[in-house]
C-alpha cells in the first residue's frame, strides 16, 4: 500500500494508472499542499487551480513544461525575481515555445497562432477530418479488432495537424511515417528523467522553415503563406524561427493530447456497451459525452508555474522562487465543484466547467479542433465499429481490467488499447 505522504510523485510508478486517491489524498490535507521531494506546491482543488492559471503576473510559465527539473539555474533572493527569470530564461526546457513565454512575449507568439486557427480555417479542418476518418477506419476495419492508439488515435491525431497547418498532402505520408503512431511516447515529463531534448520538435523545424522561407519569396494561396506573412500586433514581421515554433510546437501539443482523449473515449465506451446505445441513439450527446471524458480523464494531468512573485494562494503562502504544480486532473474532480466526482455522467449540469484546457492566458488554442476531433470520429466510430467490446486477452475481463498508462508525472493516456467490434458498413 503506497504512503501518500512520502511517495515520490515524480518517480514512483505506482501512482501511474490511478494517480487520483493521491489527488485526494493531497487535497483532503489542503488544496495547495508541499509535496517532500523537491518542495513543489501542488494545487489539486478547483478554485485554487484557476486562481493560479490566472494570474500570470504572480506566476511564470518559464518552467511550464519541466517542473523541477531540471533543477533552477539560480537561487531567488527577494520577493520578486522577475529580473532573474529573464536573465536565465534561455537556459530553460523548450524556452523557445510559447506554452513557457510570459506576456508580453507570449502575447505576441500566441498572435501568429490566431492566423492559423481561423473559423474558416477550422471548417475546412473539419472537412479533412470526415474525409480522414473514413480512410484510416478502412485500414482495420474488416478485421474486427484493432490497437486502437497506435492504428487510429495517433495517426490521426497528427494528420489532422499536418492539414491544419496546410502540410501538401503528398507529403502527409511521410510525416506520418517520422512522426506517426511507432514514434514513443513523449519524454516531455517521464517518470525515468531521462534528460529531455532541449527541443524535441528541432528536426521538424529545418522541414518548416523551407516551407515559410519559400512562401515569403513566392506566396501562393495556402495556408503556409498565411502563417509566412502573419505580422505581430505592432505590425514588425516575426523571424522565419520564430513562425516556425509556433507552427512545429502544434505538433507537441495537439497530437498526444488528443490521441489519449480519443484513446480514453473508446476505452470508457468499450467498458460501457450501455453508454454506446445511448450515444447511437442520440448523437446530440456526443459533445457532453467528450466534456466528461475530458473531466474525468484530462489528458493533461499536471503542469508547471514558477512564483515570480511572493504571493498567496488560498491561505497559503508561497514564496518567490517556489515550484508551483497546477492539476487539471485534480480539479476536475475536486468534490467542492463537481458532484459525485469520480463519477462518469452523462447528464452533469457543470460539464463545462472542466479544467482539462487549462485556463487563463495560456488556455489551449486547440480545444475546440480536439472537440471536433472527438466528435467527427465518434459520429464514424458510433456508425462503422458495432458492439465495441474491450479485448480480454489484452485487458483482463470485466471486473479485472489491466491497462497501461504512459509513465509520465504530466501527461495521461493509455500506452495501447485492445477493442475488438462488429465490422459495420
Ligand atoms: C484533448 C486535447 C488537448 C488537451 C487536453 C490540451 C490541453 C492543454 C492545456 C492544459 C494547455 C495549457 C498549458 C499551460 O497552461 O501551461 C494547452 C496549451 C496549448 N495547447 Fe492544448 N490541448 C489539447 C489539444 C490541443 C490541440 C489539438 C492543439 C493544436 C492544434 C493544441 C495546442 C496548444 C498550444 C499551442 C498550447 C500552448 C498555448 C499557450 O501557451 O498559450 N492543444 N493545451
Amino acid at each position: 500500500m503506497t504512503n501518500f505522504d512520502t511517495v515520490n510523485y515524480f518517480t514512483d510508478p505506482s501512482l501511474v494508472p490511478d494517480p487520483h486517491p493521491y489527488f485526494d489524498h493531497l487535497r483532503d490535507k489542503c488544496p495547495v499542499s508541499r509535496e517532500p521531494h523537491y518542495g513543489v506546491y501542488a494545487v489539486t482543488g478547483y478554485e485554487e487551480t484557476a486562481e493560479v492559471l490566472r494570474n500570470s503576473d504572480a506566476f511564470s510559465s518559464c518552467i511550464s513544461v519541466g517542473g523541477p527539473f531540471p533543477p533552477l539555474p539560480f537561487e531567488a533572493d527577494s520577493d520578486d525575481i522577475g529580473d532573474l527569470i529573464e536573465q536565465y530564461r534561455t537556459q530553460l526546457p523548450m524556452h523557445e515555445h510559447m506554452v513557457t513565454m510570459d506576456p508580453p512575449q507570449h502575447t505576441y507568439a500566441r498572435s501568429v497562432l490566431n492566423r492559423l486557427l481561423t473559423p474558416v480555417r477550422l471548417k475546412e479542418n473539419e472537412q479533412f477530418m470526415w474525409r480522414l476518418v473514413d480512410r484510416q477506419l478502412d485500414e482495420f476495419l474488416a478485421k474486427g479488432r484493432c490497437e486502437f492508439v497506435s492504428e487510429y488515435a495517433k495517426p490521426f491525431s497528427l494528420m489532422v495537424i499536418a492539414d491544419l497547418l496546410g502540410v501538401p498532402e503528398e507529403e502527409h505520408e511521410e510525416l506520418r511515417t517520422v512522426l506517426g503512431a511507432d514514434r514513443p511516447g513523449t519524454k516531455v515529463g517521464s517518470l525515468d528523467h531521462e534528460p529531455m531534448a532541449t527541443n524535441p520538435l528541432e528536426w521538424l523545424d529545418e522541414k518548416f522553415s523551407a516551407y515559410i522561407s519559400d512562401r515569403r519569396c513566392e506566396p501562393r494561396d495556402d495556408v503556409l503563406t498565411a502563417l509566412a506573412l502573419a505580422k505581430y500586433p505592432d505590425g514588425s514581421t516575426p523571424e522565419v524561427i520564430d513562425v516556425v515554433r509556433s507552427a512545429t510546437f502544434l505538433f507537441g501539443a495537439g497530437q498526444e493530447t488528443t490521441a489519449k482523449l480519443l484513446a480514453a473515449s473508446l476505452r470508457i465506451l468499450g467498458d460501457n456497451p450501455e453508454l454506446q446505445q445511448t450515444l447511437r441513439a442520440d448523437r446530440g450527446r456526443l459533445p457532453m459525452f467528450i466534456e466528461e471524458v475530458l473531466r474525468m480523464d484530462a489528458p493533461v494531468k499536471s503542469g508547471f508555474r514558477l512564483a515570480r512573485k511572493s504571493t498567496t494562494i488560498g491561505d497559503v503562502d508561497i514564496p518567490a522562487g517556489s515550484t508551483v504544480m497546477v492539476c487539471p486532473g485534480a480539479a476536475n474532480r475536486d468534490p467542492q465543484r463537481f458532484e459525485n466526482p469520480h463519477e462518469f455522467r452523462l447528464d452533469r449540469q457543470n460539464f463545462r466547467e472542466h479544467m482539462a484546457f487549462g485556463r487563463g492566458v495560456h488556455s489551449c488554442p486547440g480545444g475546440p479542433l480536439a472537440r471536433v476531433e472527438g466528435r467527427v470520429s465518434l459520429e464514424r466510430i458510433l456508425d462503422r465499429m458495432l458492439d465495441i467490446t474491450i479485448d480480454t486477452a489484452a485487458h483482463g475481463p470485466a471486473d479485472d481490467r489491466r491497462y497501461t498508462y504512459e509513465p509520465t508525472y504530466i501527461l495521461r493516456g493509455l500506452t495501447e488499447l485492445h477493442i475488438e467490434f462488429s465490422p459495420g458498413t
